[in-house]
């Protein structure tokens, strides 16, 4: 774009006034600010402009939904568990699964300096999150003697010091050319009266869009050739503050494909009706995520049965198994990808030149998210409960619900239920837990290792990548 397309660009879309302190500005903030603007799908941008900001929505009125079908927790006594297991571990044998990890997150609520996947999660050992995703994955490695390629999106604002971690970790011994960053896309917040914001006198106020901008990313950065390139067919998703998840589990693996699978997602029991986390409905004949946000237009989300359970408790745990074609299939439909909108506090420069911390929300984030994609299923998608314990502690805070302190009180319980089934003789009630993924990744996993391993008489109880104290 020449400089006279992108000035006329803005005169068209009425946001010259970004340009307000252009005269201001060196030449590399000038480049900076054309960059952005230049960038930008305005016709996108004015559409959710109008959609959300400047129209008057009509009044929001809940279709009619129903509960969806899942599948309970997995476990090896039931013979469609069984069989899903063995699947699972075939693909993974035969090379055919990669994951994806997002974590472009700003991770605003976690007020933490640093991408999250650099938050030392470990209470003892101070391990970082992207540490034990990646000792589970040498765990998986080792099991099946695959690389299992690891596509990590990053965002605007994580990019360098994500990269700058795995390169200062040695790619945590993982080996580089098996890890792949892409990166996700921007999009501009809007004031009040529909108008592009400054952060900074030289730069707009942008936002990552959604974890939902996978979906594009994937396709125009090649991941999806990669993956296919090295004969990945499936890919298994997941979220960087997720200490717990299990990074390649067969049996959901197995469910997804041999119920020809496009996207697959896990199911966590709600904790308790009002809990702020969407949950899986199925409503017009697809299956969907109703957002807690909605609970007013959808009051039937409180619904309980006879005996008193939860109709809807079904909730998202944002763990997901998706196919390379299916994500290719959604990319080409993308332009009806839905979007949302959440009114916030945007740090904005006035019409003075000062930056102003706003105490209330002032302006508009627009993001996409990847479980929209489940409307874009043409059969059922499995839904697999979990235990959440041992499988999803959601780290969006310090403190209180679906925090780093739960997280950390949840993986304990966890561990030390493997330290008492494989017969620990150290007393464990007050003691922090921490037992090292790349050395065993399940209860059985663990009981039939630690046969040989001395148990110290008291303290905190961490067990390293090779079964040692630490
Ligand atoms: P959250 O929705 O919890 O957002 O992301 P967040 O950025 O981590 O935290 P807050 O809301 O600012 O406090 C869930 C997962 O989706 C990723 C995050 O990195 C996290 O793994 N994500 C979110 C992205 O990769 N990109 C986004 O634009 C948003």
């Amino acid at each position: 774009m020449t400089e006279t397309d992108w000035r006329e660009e803005l005169e068209r879309h009425g946001q010259s006034h970004v340009l307000r302190y252009w005269d201001e500005l060196d030449e590399d903030q000038q480049r900076h600010l054309q960059a952005q603007v230049a960038s930008m799908d305005f016709d996108l941008v004015e559409r959710l402009t109008h959609q959300w900001i400047l129209s008057t929505p009509p009044p929001r009125k809940g279709a009619a939904i129903d509960a969806v079908s899942v599948i309970p927790v997995a476990t090896p006594d039931r013979a469609d568990a069984r069989e899903a297991w063995e699947m699972g571990e075939r693909a993974l044998a035969d090379g055919r699964v990669g994951l994806v990890l997002v974590a472009g997150g700003q991770g605003t609520r976690l007020g933490f300096e640093g991408p999250k996947g650099t938050f030392p999660i470990g209470p003892v050992s101070g391990r970082t999150l992207f540490e034990y995703h990646a000792d589970k994955i040498k765990n998986v490695r080792r099991r099946y003697g695959r690389a299992l390629p690891w596509y990590i999106m990053v965002g605007e604002t994580t990019e360098e010091d994500t990269k700058a971690f795995f390169r200062s970790h040695d790619f945590f011994g993982l080996g580089e050319e098996t890890i792949t960053f892409f990166k996700q896309g921007m999009i501009p917040c809007i004031d009040e009266k529909g108008k592009f914001m400054l952060d900074t006198k030289a730069t707009l106020a942008m936002n990552p869009d959604g974890h939902g901008g996978c979906i594009p990313a994937m396709f125009d950065q090649g991941i999806l050739r990669d993956a296919r390139e090295r004969g990945i067919d499936t890919l298994s998703y997941f979220q960087v503050d997720n200490w717990a998840v299990k990074v390649a589990d067969p049996f959901f693996i197995g469910y997804h494909l041999l119920r020809d699978g496009e996207i697959s997602s896990k199911v966590k029991p709600k904790r308790d009706p009002k809990e702020p986390v969407g949950v899986f409905c199925r409503g017009d004949g697809k299956v969907r995520v109703i957002e807690y946000t909605e609970l007013d237009i959808y009051p039937q989300l409180l619904d309980t049965d006879a005996e008193g359970r939860l109709i809807h408790y079904a909730a998202n745990a944002a763990i997901h198994v998706l196919s390379v074609d299916f994500i290719e299939g959604v990319y080409r439909n993308y332009a009806e990808f839905p979007w949302h909108c959440s009114h916030k506090k945007i740090p904005f420069v006035d019409e003075t030149g000062e930056r102003i911390q706003p105490d209330s929300p002032n302006g508009y984030k627009f993001e996409t998210f990847v479980f929209d994609a489940l409307v874009y299923a043409r059969h059922e998608p499995v839904m697999l409960e979990i235990e959440p314990q041992g499988e999803f502690t959601p780290t969006k805070q310090m403190t209180g619900p679906d925090s780093v302190e739960e997280a950390r009180a949840s993986m304990t319980r966890y561990w030390r239920g493997w330290l008492e089934a494989a017969g620990c003789t150290t007393p464990l009630e007050d003691a922090q837990i921490e037992i090292n993924p790349e050395f065993a990744i399940s209860k059985e996993e663990f009981v039939e290792k630690a046969q040989s391993l001395p148990w110290p008489d008291s303290g905190d109880v961490v067990i390293g990548p090779d079964g040692s104290f630490l």
